[in-house]
């Protein structure tokens, strides 16, 4: 589908699940190119998806049409003050939690950058990337388009604060789900169902109404009302898992999860401070 050169700077978790969406739709896997200390990673991504591995930074990175850094916020500053003597204005593309893009400009030297927020169904085709980019370009909002629309559903946020709200949202969101499943199994094995049986049905039952609810036009809460009827059995549920102020609780998880980010963010711009 692109003829486009992309460079990851880190080929661990995050990076790969991009990747392997990437490689269902990009015909010329070479022209993924990867670079990481851990030479298992890189065979690995190698033999999986055919890209392009490095064991070191040079002068191929000039030639990428995007630059996406997918190291841990901490081995940020050290990935860019190494790529930056190769990059030429390159777009830069940073998955990085909290890390602002006046920091990597700081970093960088300019400020053709993009961030990111995925989650980790990204890896299942299934994610939602949160995006704001520092300059308006329409090639490298396409860039982004080609790299991340094969990773789910793309967010794009016209504040970089937004960013911190789908980190609170989405970003950490799959956790939030995991957790009801594992209140649906437990319930399914108090009940007396094995193991296998209580893991299917608390993910069929969260699998079969979120694509309810996709190939619905319908407002989540009138989708709720449709399975209660007065007088009925879920009625008794839904009375006390909102009576116990379920709504209010989620509310409150996701600001604490926000302030959070805001917080990461702010300590890696101090780092940044104390670099110079
Ligand atoms: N996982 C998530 O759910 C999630 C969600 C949203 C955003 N993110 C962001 O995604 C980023 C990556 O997370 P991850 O979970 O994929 O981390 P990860 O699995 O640790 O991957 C980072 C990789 O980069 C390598 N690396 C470190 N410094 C490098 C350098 N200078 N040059 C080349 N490679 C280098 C690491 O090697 P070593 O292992 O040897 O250090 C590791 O293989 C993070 O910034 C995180 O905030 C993650």
């Amino acid at each position: 589908m692109s003829n486009k050169k992309i460079a990851f700077i880190g080929g661990g978790n995050m990076a790969t699940a991009i990747i392997a969406r990437m490689a269902d739709h990009w015909d010329e896997h070479s022209n993924i190119h990867v670079l990481d200390l851990n030479d298992n990673k890189l065979d690995k991504l190698h033999n999986d998806f055919g890209i392009t591995p490095h064991k070191e930074i040079g002068p191929w990175l000039s030639e990428m049409d995007c630059v996406i850094f997918a190291v841990k916020p901490q081995q940020l500053p050290e990935a860019l003050s190494d790529a930056k003597e190769f990059l030429k204005n390159n777009f830069v593309l940073s998955i990085a939690a909290g890390v602002k893009i006046r920091d990597i400009e700081k970093l960088l030297g300019h400020n053709r950058i993009c961030r990111v927020m995925p989650n980790t169904p990204v890896k299942e085709g299934l994610g939602v990337c949160g995006i704001y980019m520092a300059s308006e370009n329409d090639e490298d909002k396409k860039t982004v388009e080609e790299i991340l629309s094969p990773a789910g559903l793309l967010i794009w946020c016209s504040f970089e604060s937004m960013i911190d709200s789908v980190t609170a949202v989405s970003g950490s969101g799959p956790a939030y789900v995991f957790l009801f499943l594992l209140a649906l199994e437990k319930a399914a094995l108090e009940f007396g169902f094995t193991a296998e049986q209580s893991r299917q049905m608390a993910i069929y039952t969260v699998l079969g109404s979120a694509t309810l609810a996709k190939n619905s036009d319908e407002p989540f809460s009138e989708l709720c009302r449709k399975v209660q009827s007065k007088g009925g059995t879920t009625i008794e549920a839904t009375k006390i898992i909102e009576g116990s102020g379920f709504q209010e609780m989620m509310l409150r998880a996701m600001q604490a999860c926000r302030t959070r980010a805001i917080e990461l963010g702010d300590e890696f711009s101090e780092s940044v401070e104390n670099l110079k």
